[in-house]
């Protein structure tokens, strides 16, 4: 894939912009093997990292830039969810991405989107359980996007274990003809998962929010102990950090099987993962860690 609108800066090629089905199809018409990442703009270091696997394996990297309606909730931050469509292509610059599709909503659902993918009882679970319709809604974007850009493999984040357990359920019972890759879960020095919501944090909510990826290490550490051990761990951590200034709000903590999130039994042995979202301020945070029994 060759083809450029204009030159960013040095060492840099700008990737083509594309807005339409259409535009999207003559850009990869010739494009040999392709990557899609899937993303809703406000990209930061782990996207980066999402499309330099991406880039590794294919010839084409297309990195889509969609916030989608359909996987927020009424009062969560869809309007004040960050958007910057120029800064987003500059880091595609960066990362030698060659197209950057980035739809309108109407151009995604033109009229009332009648028809959705179910996530199932898996999409009932933790995330879907304090954020109900959020998986069908991703669910569905991500088919739409599956069929749009045809890509023989797409790469998305781990922070998100739910969604891409889905989204690998969804490809499996489907049969949509496309590799999922898991990209591992970037962190800040201070231990914060990568995530475009962390601009939301104020300074002291920061360092609340270094809690998560606190409990989680604590679990891990406990892993010897069994389920039990690894639940009260990580508990006794955000039960601390609960009475913080400003306090952590927890909305579940969960050891879960990783192919189904359900909850993982006492005795349970093998993977599991230790799943967290919590609350701080205004900012809800997700996080989790793989950890063997
Ligand atoms: O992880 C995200 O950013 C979104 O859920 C995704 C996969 C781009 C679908 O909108």
């Amino acid at each position: 894939m060759t083809e450029t609108t204009s030159t960013a800066s040095a060492g840099s090629r700008r990737p083509l912009v594309v807005r339409t089905p259409d535009e999207l199809r003559r850009a990869t018409a010739t494009a040999g093997r392709t990557a899609l990442v899937p993303t809703m703009g406000a990209l930061h270091e782990g996207h980066r990292s999402l499309m330099r696997i991406a880039r590794e394996r294919a010839d084409t990297v297309v990195v889509s830039v969609f916030v989608n309606p359909l996987q927020f909730g009424p009062g969560e931050d869809f309007e004040r969810y960050p958007r910057d469509l120029d800064a987003d292509t500059e880091v595609c610059a960066q990362e030698s991405v060659d197209i950057v599709f980035a739809p309108a909503t109407e151009t995604m659902y033109p009229a009332e989107q009648m028809v959705t993918v179910d996530a199932g009882a898996m999409g009932g679970r933790l995330e879907g359980a304090s954020r109900p319709g959020h998986f069908t809604g991703v669910l569905t974007v991500v088919a739409k996007l599956f069929h749009l850009v045809r890509p023989d493999l797409a790469v998305f984040g781990e922070k998100d274990a739910q969604q891409i357990a889905l989204v690998r359920r969804m490809v499996a019972d489907l049969d949509i003809p496309v590799e999922i890759v898991g990209a591992p879960i970037l962190r800040d020095p201070d231990g914060l998962a990568s995530s475009s919501r962390n601009v939301y944090l104020s300074d002291p909510e920061r360092v609340s929010a270094r809690a998560l990826s606190r409990a989680l290490a604590a679990g891990r550490e406990a892993a010897p102990g069994g389920a039990a051990a690894v639940r009260t761990a990580a508990l006794a951590v955000l039960e601390g950090a609960a009475q913080a200034d400003p306090p952590v709000e927890l909305d579940y903590l969960a050891l879960v099987d990783p192919a189904t999130f359900t909850e993982a039994p006492d005795g349970h042995r093998g993977a599991a993962v230790l799943a967290v979202a919590a609350r701080v301020g205004a900012t809800r945070l997700i996080d989790n860690t793989s950890i063997t029994l």
